[in-house]
Formats: structure tokens, sequence, C-alpha cells
């Protein structure tokens, strides 16, 4: 499977840039996360990138959430680790992910928001201004970016052996690498 594939299936089915750009966000960081796991990046990559394929169709059934979108890409022949990993991302089904393909997506992919969050309160809007120890903060604060889900971060701990700051520095860098994509 080839990335440039999915990512024109991700075009097709997803309008919105902000929900376009968080993909791409959750690629940089789950490529990221791939080679410091010694693990394959374009697999672990297009996972990110496809993660959330569903989400305008299922706004209004979020229990329906990356139920049709895992459906979408074992059609399209994905490989099963992608379509499992997207399938036990939607927390609310309360699926246990097993693999740690699964679990890294499961954990890691809602930090984007609030990096993005941290960038969108700097005078330039820029990533390049953000700093991990802001984020760090910003995380501590339950009522900046709320709608971040905080506990399931904090599980990256337990679910794949990284702490909250070297997550941060992770994701972070991940990001900023990408920054002119990602409009910051
Ligand atoms: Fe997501």
């Amino acid at each position: 499977m080839i990335r440039d594939e999915a990512w024109q299936l991700v075009q097709s089915k997803v309008q919105g840039q902000f929900l376009r750009n968080h993909l791409l966000a959750a690629e940089a960081i789950m490529r990221a996360l791939a080679r410091k796991f010694s693990e394959d990046e374009e697999l672990w990559g297009i996972t990110g990138l496809v993660h959330d394929i569903d989400w305008e169709l299922t706004e209004k059934t979020p229990e329906q959430h990356s139920l049709v979108g895992s459906g979408w890409l074992k059609e399209a022949g994905f490989p099963p680790e992608v379509v499992e990993a997207v399938r036990v991302h939607n927390h609310m089904h309360g699926f246990e992910p097993q693999a740690r393909l699964e679990k890294a997506l499961w954990c890691a992919e809602e930090l984007t928001g609030l990096i993005v969050a941290c960038a969108l309160v700097q005078p330039d809007k820029k990533l390049a201004s953000v700093k991990a120890s802001s984020v760090k903060k910003k995380f501590g604060q339950k009522s900046f970016a709320a709608g971040v889900n905080r506990e399931i971060i904090a599980k990256c701990q337990e679910m794949i052996g990284l702490s909250l700051d070297e997550l941060i520095d992770l994701e972070l860098k991940a990001m900023q690498d990408i920054a002119p994509s990602l409009g910051l």
C-alpha cells in the first residue's frame, strides 16, 4: 500500500481542512513513534493518516465512528493491522487495544489537538514558537483546549512506555517538522 493512495482516499472522504491537518499531524507523530520503536514507519504513518477517515460521515453518530472507517479501509485492501488499529481507536467503544500499533494510535493522537491549540495562542500562531514546557503546562490546565482528553494521553505511559514529557517532546518535534503542511 502506498502513502499517496491512502492520502487520495482520505481527501475523497474528508473535506474539512482542520480534520485533514489533524490527520497529517497524526501521520507525523505515528512515523516518529515507529522510528522510536523500530517499527514499520510507513505502516504506522498510514495508520495515523487514515484513522479518522469517517469522522465527517459519523459526526452525528459517534457510536459509528471508526467502525464505518475501518470497513472502508478493509474494502480498499488496507493491511489488517491498519484496519484493526483504526477500528479500536474510538475510545467510546471500550475496545482494548492489543498490538503496539493499536496502543500507540489509541493514546497518542489525542495530543495533537493540544499542540495545535498551543500554537494558535502564540502571537505569530506558529508551531515553531511553541515550547515543550508550555505544552506541559497547558496539559495541566484542564480548561485550556478542554475537549482534549488528558486521561487518554496519560495512558501512554502504561500503553507504550512513554512518559508524558517524552511524548510531548516527540510529538511537538514531529509536528514542527511538517509545520508548513499544517499551515502553522
Ligand atoms: Fe483523531
